[in-house]
């Protein structure tokens, strides 16, 4: 392997260890995609993309397949990808709707440690073999264990006009935002969360059972203690880290903060964890009766919520217009690649699916120029052009259209 190192210019002085986030500025080598191959996935029966370190546009009309391509590269990271999908979802339909379709996503990067080859897909071959179908990994070549393997290779981040409803709806989606930045910063929280999970799920389970034995209830409470407090932890950890590198950066997006509010996030601002494992435990065994009745969890991080504001006016931002609501959320993934780079010494792909329309030209020219300072691979999709004018020469433009991607004409 080979490291390419003036790959790696544009963001500033990877000889620096000690070089952080002060100041707003982070500089660390990017994780660039250099080919990306598409398989039977959506609307592409076969797809190759060949390109820079530079950030990506890909524009094209609606239905085109923009959406699509950053969605594949969503499937780098651990998880469902950024619509959320089912696995036989993003196979491309064929109109029979009979035999199983594999798809498959594959990617060379150019990393610190020099190129390396990430696929996933769906292995028709395992089907009917395993009771949840699960997504098959192989990196360098070699079968991985885990999606957790992907994280260890590079970070994704992305913003899709989905998540313009994130301040508008249940926690739950907050939560999940929040847990995918931490994750993005430590993979290990990624299994605290389904460790968590599980041990509710089975409790819930078991509770909702006549004469069900206290003594493994009282195990599976025992395990949302210990996980359900590391979970509080490591969001509130996070949260603080947004929090302060939101704040350090200059110009038009607002310094926002990240907060928890639920009764174990309260528990931990008094008390050390293990005092708050207890009081879970304790609160968890005395609900019981309640919980049988409706089969929830009647304490726990999984009722915490996440509040995100305008730290100059203090307001919320459900309180926020439209505008100001993507202009936070913007500020927060921002602040979610420079942490993450901080955490892992490397910068994430960053999706930004339907950003640059939502944005003012002034927010928008500040966008481009923060992606740029940053050094990030980020990849734009839009149906105007035009809105990239500020990066014609600094990024690569890609035309989607009719399952086929070209170069821009203008070959800006
Ligand atoms: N499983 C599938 N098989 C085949 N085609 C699919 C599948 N899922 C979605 N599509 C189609 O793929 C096309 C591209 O969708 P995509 O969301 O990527 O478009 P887009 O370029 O982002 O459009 P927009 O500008 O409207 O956001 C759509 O016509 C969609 O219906
Ligand atoms: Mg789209």
């Amino acid at each position: 392997m080979t490291i390419e190192r003036s790959d790696f210019s544009r963001s500033g002085n990877v000889d620096d260890p000690d070089q952080t986030v002060a100041g707003g500025v982070f500089t660390a080598p990017a994780v660039s995609v250099s080919r990306l191959t598409l398989t039977e996935f959506r609307c592409f029966p076969q797809l190759r993309i060949v390109v820079g370190p530079e950030p990506v546009v890909l524009t094209g009309p609606n239905g085109s397949g923009k959406t699509t391509v950053v969605e594949a590269l969503s499937f780098l990271a651990p998880g469902r990808g950024l619509r959320r999908a089912r696995i036989d979802e993003v196979a491309r339909w064929r109109g029979d709707g009979t035999a199983p379709v594999p798809w498959g996503v594959a990617v060379r990067l150019r990393t610190a440690d020099g190129l390396a080859e990430i696929g996933t897909g769906r292995d028709i071959a395992a089907l009917g073999t395993t009771a949840r179908e699960r997504r098959v990994i192989r990196i360098d070549g070699q079968p991985a264990r885990g999606q957790g393997a992907l994280a260890a290779v590079l970070g994704v981040a992305w913003l899709t006009p989905e998540m313009d409803r994130l301040f508008v709806e249940g926690a739950s989606v907050r939560r999940r935002f929040l847990d995918r930045l931490a994750f993005g910063m430590e993979p290990a929280h990624a299994d605290r969360v389904g460790a968590y999970e599980r041990a509710m799920r089975e409790r819930g389970r078991l509770l909702r059972q006549r004469g069900h034995d206290p003594t493994w209830v009282a195990a599976l409470e025992d395990a949302m203690a210990r996980h359900g407090v590391a979970v509080a932890a490591a969001r509130r950890e996070a949260a603080d880290r947004l929090t302060m590198i939101a704040g350090c950066v200059r110009g038009p997006f607002p310094a926002a903060t990240v907060s928890l509010e639920g009764a174990v996030d309260g528990w931990l601002d008094r008390q050390p964890a293990l005092a708050c494992e207890d009081m879970l435990r304790g609160t968890l065994a005395r609900g019981r009766a309640a919980d049988a009745e409706t089969g929830g969890a009647c304490a726990g991080p999984h009722r915490s919520d996440v509040i995100v504001r305008d730290a100059a006016t203090g307001r919320a931002a459900g309180l926020c217009s439209t505008g100001e609501q993507k202009v936070l959320l913007l500020a927060v993934v921002l602040a979610g690649v420079r942490a993450q780079a901080a955490a892992r010494g490397s910068l994430p792909l960053l999706l930004l699916d339907e950003v640059a329309a939502h944005l003012d030209a002034r927010h928008r020219s500040a966008l481009f120029e923060l992606v740029g300072a940053l050094g990030v691979q980020a990849w734009y999709t839009g149906t105007d052009q035009s809105l990239f004018d500020p990066v014609s020469g600094k990024a690569r433009f890609l035309t989607v259209d009719a399952g086929r991607v070209t170069p821009s004409d203008d070959g800006r």
